[in-house]
């Protein structure tokens, strides 16, 4: 079934029936140790869990003999349209799953017109990504100890025709996955951040003081704070959206401070594990943002059906993380196409059936809680 050379599948694996057979099938793609550092999250993975549970006690309540021959998913975000409400989410390092790393994603991304999201931790530059991906492209930007580096990928990402910044704010102290550990990953030396290639060495974690704490003192002294977004702000014309907001009070004072729209997120429960599940997190956060604020969210989707609760709960768009990865380690380019083909048709068949035919017939009354079991 996979026949072909790795980074050349004519043919998608034989299995593959939904989007998530991706993730059940990912140990047959990926190493043992690198599967366990992609699926594998923070602490004790109660996040990781939560994401998917609080998808799985969400129900659709559909509606009957609506006209749906002139559906579609099409929607606006940021002034642009897109056809579908689907992003890649940012994922670093991708060629720990496929030797044509991020430049086979941004080819399957722009295949099926999709936005894709670079990482600035991305194995191939910013640069070549672009020259592979379509008209939709977004930057995922962490702000760098030093702001002459920081301002150097916003120069690089604009020059090469990015739309948007994603500045991920919910992790500025890495957590380790145990999961990874144990399975005896470690990122290889060969895999090199290829966008801070041309960044002088980081400078030195200040030498912690006897008694200093290597978190507090160490890497939080290094790490991006409030003063630093209006700095951003002032520095490009491009919308910079949040990424990896969870709290509605956060929200507000980013949407003031003029960031052009949020992505709720717990970083697929790798940043701090015990956080709330993002889904769970949204419709405080569409109530405190208001009804023309752009959110998205990504944590926990899975299937078709997990992005219209997503939208029905608030979201804009959604964005997808983990199934990506597998996708592309499965078929490279063809793989992620694949997945978003069917991402896309599980969402159309599901607003069908709830009688649905446009994202903005999705709503509140779209869905409904299953009883808990006692
Ligand atoms: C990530 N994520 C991430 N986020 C980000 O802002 N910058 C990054 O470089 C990365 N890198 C990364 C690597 C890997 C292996 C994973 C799995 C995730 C988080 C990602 O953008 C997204 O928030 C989650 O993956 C969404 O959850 P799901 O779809 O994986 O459940």
């Amino acid at each position: 079934a996979h026949a072909a050379a790795p980074g050349q599948a004519l043919r998608v694996p034989e299995g593959i029936h939904c989007a998530q057979d991706y993730e059940a099938l990912a140990s047959r793609f990926l190493d043992a140790p690198v599967h366990a550092y992609v699926a594998g999250g923070s602490g004790r993975e109660r996040t990781i869990e939560a994401n998917s549970r609080a998808f799985d006690e969400l129900g659709i309540q559909p509606r009957v003999l609506r006209d749906a021959r002139a559906g579609h998913t099409r929607l606006t975000l940021l002034g642009r349209e897109l056809a579908h409400p689907v992003l890649l989410a940012p994922v670093a390092f991708q060629a720990l799953a496929h030797p044509q790393a991020e430049r086979a994603t941004a080819q399957g991304a722009a295949a099926t017109d999709t936005c894709i999201v670079a990482s600035t931790l991305s194995s191939c530059s910013l640069e070549a990504i672009a020259t592979e991906a379509g008209p939709e492209r977004w930057f995922q930007l962490y702000l760098q100890p030093r702001r002459e580096d920081t301002l150097e990928l916003v120069r690089r990402a604009e020059a090469a025709g990015y739309g948007a910044l994603v500045v991920t704010l919910d992790a500025p102290a890495q957590a380790p996955s145990l999961r990874a550990l144990r399975a005896g990953f470690r990122l290889p030396d060969s895999l090199q951040p290829a966008n801070l290639a041309t960044h002088p060495p980081a400078p030195p974690l200040p030498t912690a003081a006897r008694g200093a704490s290597r978190i507090f003192q160490g890497i939080m002294a290094q790490a991006p704070g409030w003063r630093d977004l209006p700095w951003l702000l002032g520095q490009t014309r491009l919308p910079v959206l949040a990424k990896g907001v969870l709290h509605p009070c956060d929200a507000k004072v980013l949407k003031r401070a003029g960031v052009a729209g949020l992505v709720v997120s717990n970083h697929g429960g790798r940043a701090l594990d015990g956080a709330q599940a993002s889904i769970d997190a949204l419709p405080a956060i569409r109530q405190a943002v208001g009804d023309d604020y752009p959110l998205l969210l990504d944590g926990g989707i899975r299937a078709g059906d997990d992005v219209f609760k997503a939208i029905a709960l608030g979201a804009d768009a959604v964005m997808i993380g983990r199934l990506q990865v597998y996708a592309l380690a499965a078929a490279g380019a063809l793989g992620v196409a694949h997945l978003i083909k069917l991402l896309r048709e599980e969402l159309e068949l599901c607003m069908a059936l709830a009688g649905c035919p446009t994202l903005a017939d999705i709503g509140e009354t779209s869905i409904h809680r299953w009883p808990r079991p006692a």
